[in-house]
C-alpha cells in the first residue's frame, strides 16, 4: 500500500478496508487529465512565485515523462496505489525528488479530483456530441432519399394517416438534435474550474485561480470553494441528458424491432448488425436494437444512483462522492457504444419500400382525407365523419379499401361522391396535400431538411 498520508496513524489500514476505499481501478481513466491539471497547477504556482522556474520545469518534465511512459506501456498503473493522484505524485517524487513534493502546495485531492472528473467528462461530452452528429447526418441523408417513400403513420399502434419514411425519421432527427442542444447547455454550465478550492476552504497561498482556469480551457474559476469540491450537479445533468439520449434510441430500437419482424417486414437489418440462432436456422435477430433498448435501463440506473447518493450529503466533500465515477464511466461507455452501433445499423438497414407503401394503402389511412373530401363538397364535418365510418365498415365486410370501391358503391353511401374522390384519397394526394410546416408533404419536408442541413453545417 503506497499512500499519501499516515503521519497521525499508529496502525496499518485493514487490507479489506484499504481495498474498499481505493479507487485506482477506475480513476486511472482520468490519468491524462490528472497530469494535465497538475502541469497547469505547477505553471500557476510558478507565476505566483510559489515555485521557482527550475522546480516548475522539473515538475513539468517529470509529469510529461510519466504520461509518455504510461502511454507507451513502460510504466503500469498498479493497485499498489490508493488512487490515480497518489500514483502520479509518488512516481513524480521518485523521478525528480524534492521538487515533486512541492506540487501539491495549495491543493487538495478534493479539488484535484473535482477538476480531473470535470476535464474527463467535458471531453467525453464532446465525443458523445460528435456521435450524435454522425447519427443526425445518417438520418438527414435517409430523409433526403425517402421523401416519397410512403408508409402508415400510427397512433395507438393503429394505422392513422399516411406519412413518409422521411417524415418518420425526421421525428428522430428533432429528438437527437435536442439531445445535442442539451449537451451544449451542460457544457457551458459545467465549464468552470474548481482547482484552487483546496480541501473545502481555499488556501492561504496566493494562488491565481484564473490562470489555471484559462490554461485548462475553462470559462473561469468556480466561485465558492465548498461548492467546488462537492458539486455533482453537472454529472446529474449529464446523466439526465444521456438518459434522454437512451430513451430516444430505445424508442427507435423498439420501432426497428417491430419493423424487422416477420409480420411487418418494413426493414431488413444488415447481416453485419444481426445475429443468428444456435438452434433455429431461419433466424436473423435484431440484437443491436434489443441491446440498445435493454441498456437504457443501466443509464437510467446511473442517474437514479447518483441522485440518491447526493441527497443526504452535507457540505462539503464526503467519500460517498467517489461513487460518482464508475456509474458515470459506465453510462458514457454505454451511450457511446450504442450511438456508434445504432448509427451503423440504421445506415446499412434496407427499407422495403413496397411493403411500407402497401401497408399505408391497406389501413384506411385515407379515411380522414375522404371525410375532408365530403367537407369540401359542403357536408358538415361531423356528418362526413359518420358517412366515412359507415364506408369503412362496408369495406371491412367486403375486405377492400375505400379507393378500390366503384363510384356506384360510394354513391350508395353518400350521393355527394363524384369521380374526383379517387384522386382525393389516393396515397400520394393524402401525403402531398399535407403541406403545413412540419408535415410530410414533399415541399414542407424539403424546407425542414434545408433548415436542418444549415444547422448541421453550423453546429
Ligand atoms: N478518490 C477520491 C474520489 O474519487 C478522491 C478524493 C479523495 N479525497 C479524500 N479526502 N479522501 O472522490
Amino acid at each position: 500500500m503506497a499512500q499519501l498520508w499516515g503521519g497521525r496513524f499508529t496502525k496499518e489500514t485493514d487490507r479489506l478496508a484499504y481495498q474498499f476505499n481505493a479507487s485506482i481501478n477506475f480513476d486511472k481513466r482520468f490519468f491524462a487529465q490528472d497530469i494535465e491539471g497538475s502541469i497547469a497547477h505547477a505553471a500557476m504556482l510558478k507565476e505566483q512565485g510559489i515555485l521557482t522556474e527550475e522546480e516548475k520545469e522539473a515538475i513539468t518534465e517529470g509529469l510529461t515523462g510519466i504520461r509518455r511512459d504510461v502511454e507507451e506501456g513502460r510504466l503500469v498503473i498498479t493497485e499498489e496505489y490508493e488512487d490515480i493522484h497518489s500514483f502520479v505524485e509518488a512516481n513524480l517524487i521518485d523521478r525528480i525528488g524534492d521538487a515533486g513534493k512541492k506540487l501539491h502546495t495549495g491543493r487538495s485531492r478534493n479539488d484535484q479530483v473535482a477538476l480531473d472528473m470535470r476535464l474527463y467528462v467535458r471531453q467525453e461530452l464532446l465525443e458523445i456530441d460528435g456521435c450524435l452528429k454522425d447519427l443526425l447526418e445518417t438520418l438527414i441523408t435517409l430523409m433526403e432519399e425517402n421523401l416519397d417513400t410512403y408508409m402508415p403513420g400510427f397512433t395507438h399502434m393503429q394505422k392513422a394517416q399516411p406519412t413518409t419514411l422521411a417524415h418518420h425519421l425526421g421525428a428522430y432527427f428533432e429528438m437527437f438534435k435536442r439531445d445535442r442542444l442539451r449537451m451544449k447547455d451542460i457544457y457551458a454550465r459545467m465549464n468552470y474550474c474548481p482547482l484552487g478550492a483546496g480541501a473545502l476552504a481555499g488556501t492561504t497561498y496566493p494562488l491565481d485561480r484564473s490562470i489555471t482556469a484559462s490554461l485548462l480551457g475553462f470559462a473561469g474559476p468556480t466561485l465558492n470553494s465548498m461548492d467546488s469540491v462537492s458539486d455533482r450537479d453537472y454529472l446529474i445533468e449529464f446523466l439526465s441528458a444521456l438518459s434522454t439520449v437512451m430513451m430516444h434510441l430505445s424508442r427507435f430500437s423498439e420501432e426497428i424491432i417491430t419493423w424487422n419482424s416477420n409480420e411487418y417486414r418494413f426493414v431488413e437489418i444488415d447481416d453485419a448488425y444481426s445475429t443468428g440462432s444456435s438452434i433455429m436456422p431461419q433466424k436473423k435477430n435484431p440484437d443491436i436494437a434489443e441491446l440498445t433498448r435493454g441498456k437504457t435501463g443501466r443509464v437510467y440506473g446511473a442517474l437514479v444512483s447518483i441522485l440518491t447518493t447526493m441527497k443526504g450529503i452535507p457540505l462539503a466533500y464526503n467519500k460517498d462522492m467517489q461513487e460518482d465515477k464508475e456509474l458515470t464511466f459506465d453510462a458514457i461507455d454505454t451511450v457511446k457504444n450504442c450511438l456508434i452501433l445504432f448509427n451503423g445499423m440504421v445506415k446499412t438497414m434496407r427499407f422495403n419500400k413496397a411493403v411500407m407503401e402497401k401497408s399505408a394503402v391497406n389501413g384506411f389511412t385515407n379515411a380522414t382525407d375522404a371525410a375532408d373530401y365530403l367537407v369540401g363538397k359542403g357536408v358538415p364535418f361531423r356528418d362526413a365523419h359518420g358517412i366515412i365510418g359507415r364506408l369503412v365498415l362496408y369495406c371491412i365486410e367486403k375486405n377492400t379499401s375505400i379507393d378500390s370501391l366503384s363510384l356506384e358503391e360510394l354513391k350508395n353511401v353518400s350521393p355527394v361522391f363524384e369521380e374526383d374522390i379517387f384522386d382525393a384519397v389516393s396515397l400520394k394526394t393524402c401525403v402531398e396535400k399535407r403541406l403545413t410546416l412540419g408535415a410530410p408533404g414533399m415541399e414542407a419536408m424539403k424546407e425542414v431538411i434545408r433548415v436542418n442541413r444549415e444547422y448541421l453545417k453550423e453546429e
